[in-house]
């Protein structure tokens, strides 16, 4: 299973990657906006350098196909390692799987974003996209089984051997990590806080303090030892 940093921001995919942890990234334009990336291609350009050869996901941002295919063509083109970000359906409903079937069909990568449905996702994988997202936290907020969803989409494309990668997004919480990862997903893009919050416990550090505190104790300790083989070495002298 890959982890991908839900992110814009450069200092915590530097220290992400520096654990050795790291598969890729995926933005959208919200996490841009959040993160300071007001000039989208010119983050996206330095995600890129910085994580390559690992993919990193960006977003198109419009409703109208024949755009959103000529942008999504330029968005590919800042780098070897960019993955498309296509919604499945636009804000007025129409499916954009045509869009994904000819990037695809061109050899550019794509990651079908917000689904929420088994029927967005397996669509998504039925037009040849490379990665399918399932937003975890928003299909929970409309009272659905998020995990549920995830192992049913997983079984789908392992049944039927389609060859797209589950991504879960929109984590809203440590355990959710956890869900998704048993649940099936070939991928969990974690916001770094969680992230952090997935490799924290308070009794680890407890553990460890105690740990520390008795290894500074048996230096003491080796100290004192010392010191009463030298006082009972030494010569008497009367
Ligand atoms: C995933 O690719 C998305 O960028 C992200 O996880 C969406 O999360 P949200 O529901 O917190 O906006």
């Amino acid at each position: 299973m890959e982890i991908f940093l839900d992110t814009a921001d450069l200092e915590e995919i530097r220290r992400w990657l520096g654990y050795g942890l790291l598969d890729g990234v995926t933005t959208n334009p919200s996490i841009m906006l959040k993160d300071g990336g007001y000039d989208m291609e010119g983050r996206a350009k330095e995600i890129a350098r910085l994580v390559e050869p690992r993919p990193v996901s960006v977003e198109v941002t419009t409703n109208d196909q024949a755009a959103m295919l000529h942008q999504a063509r330029r968005i590919a083109s800042w780098a070897a390692n960019v993955v498309v970000k296509i919604p499945v359906i636009n804000e007025y409903g129409e499916p954009c799987l045509g869009v994904v079937r000819e990037l695809e069909a061109s050899g550019i990568r794509v990651n079908v974003t917000a689904c929420l449905s088994f029927g967005q996702a397996i669509l998504g994988a039925k037009a040849g996209a490379t990665y399918v997202s399932i937003f975890a936290g928003r299909v929970a907020d409309e009272g659905h089984n998020a995990p549920a969803l995830i192992r049913e989409v997983a079984d789908w494309l392992q049944r039927w051997g389609l060859p797209s990668k589950i991504i879960v997004g929109s984590i809203r919480a440590a355990i959710d990590i956890k869900e998704a990862a048993v649940a099936g997903a070939h991928v969990i893009t974690v916001p770094p806080a969680f992230l952090e919050k997935f490799v924290d416990h308070k009794y680890s550090r407890e553990t460890v303090r105690g740990f520390n505190e008795d290894a500074a104790k048996a230096l003491v300790r080796i100290e004192e030892l010392q010191a009463l083989a030298l006082r009972t070495a030494r010569p008497i002298h009367r």
